[in-house]
């Protein structure tokens, strides 16, 4: 299965996309993750992505589109993939369709999870990630245990950098005038699906899972 996931910042595509790929067996390949990886890592592309990223605006076309093909080339991406924030603009979704139709794998679905507005500053501002494991938590909805300890494996939770008030209120800006018109996108290619993704994590995959099929 080849897979989008859409939804805006604090959605819940990174926790859904974290299930789906335990049910699917295929990768997840968040552009969020990868770049983050390159920032902490010090890399040319962390140096060049890491002013977007604290600003809450978006790396440029090219430089992404790059690493989701090289991404999608490799060899656990053969049966299938969730690619979670990416495309975020019409250029990276035409892209994307030009380099699958070369590879003749078309995309099966864009799975847009949907969340209120208000719900999501509340879900990006409480949210705490695990520095050993990645597991996510939130303190308003699924707080650790311990305060500031991963309750799988006992490491630190931290902050995102983009995830104060001030950036989260760009990223949302940023996500309605240029990612939210690929719903518009995938809907006149007949792919799009769309799930409320308010509720418990276990519903709103059990409701994903119905549409995606088992
Ligand atoms: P990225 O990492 O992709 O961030 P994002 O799209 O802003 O999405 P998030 O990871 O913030 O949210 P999510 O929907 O995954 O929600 P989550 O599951 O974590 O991108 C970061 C930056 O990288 C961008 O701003 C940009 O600069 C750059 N970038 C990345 N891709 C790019 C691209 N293609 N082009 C250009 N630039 C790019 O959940 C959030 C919180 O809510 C968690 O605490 C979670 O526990 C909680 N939660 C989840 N579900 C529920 C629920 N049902 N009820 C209650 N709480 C819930």
């Amino acid at each position: 299965m080849r897979l989008v996931l859409l939804g805006a910042p604090g959605a819940g595509k990174g926790t859904q996309a974290k299930k789906l790929i335990e049910k699917y067996r295929i990768p997840q390949i968040s552009t969020g993750d990868i770049l983050r990886k390159a920032v902490a890592d010090g890399t040319p592309l962390g140096k060049e992505a890491k002013s977007y990223m604290d600003s809450g605006g978006l790396v440029p076309d090219s430089v992404v589109i790059g690493l989701v093909k090289e991404r999608l080339a490799q060899d656990d991406c053969k049966t299938g993939y969730i690619l979670d924030g990416f495309p975020r603009t019409t250029p990276q979704a035409e892209e994307l369709d030009n380099v699958l139709s070369g590879m003749n794998s078309p995309l099966d679905v864009a799975l847009s999870v949907d969340v209120d507005k208000d719900d999501l500053m509340k879900r990006l501002t409480g949210r705490r990630t695990c520095r050993g494991c990645q597991q996510m938590y939130n303190i308003h909805f699924s707080a650790p245990k311990k305060d500031g300890v991963c309750d799988k494996c006992g490491g630190e939770l931290y902050q995102r950098d983009d995830d104060q008030e001030d950036t989260i209120r760009n990223r949302l800006d940023v996500y309605e005038k240029s990612t939210a018109p690929l719903i518009d996108y995938y809907e006149s290619k007949g792919i799009l699906k769309s799930v409320k993704g308010k509720g418990s994590i276990d519903d709103i995959f059990n409701q994903i899972v119905s549409i995606l099929g088992a």
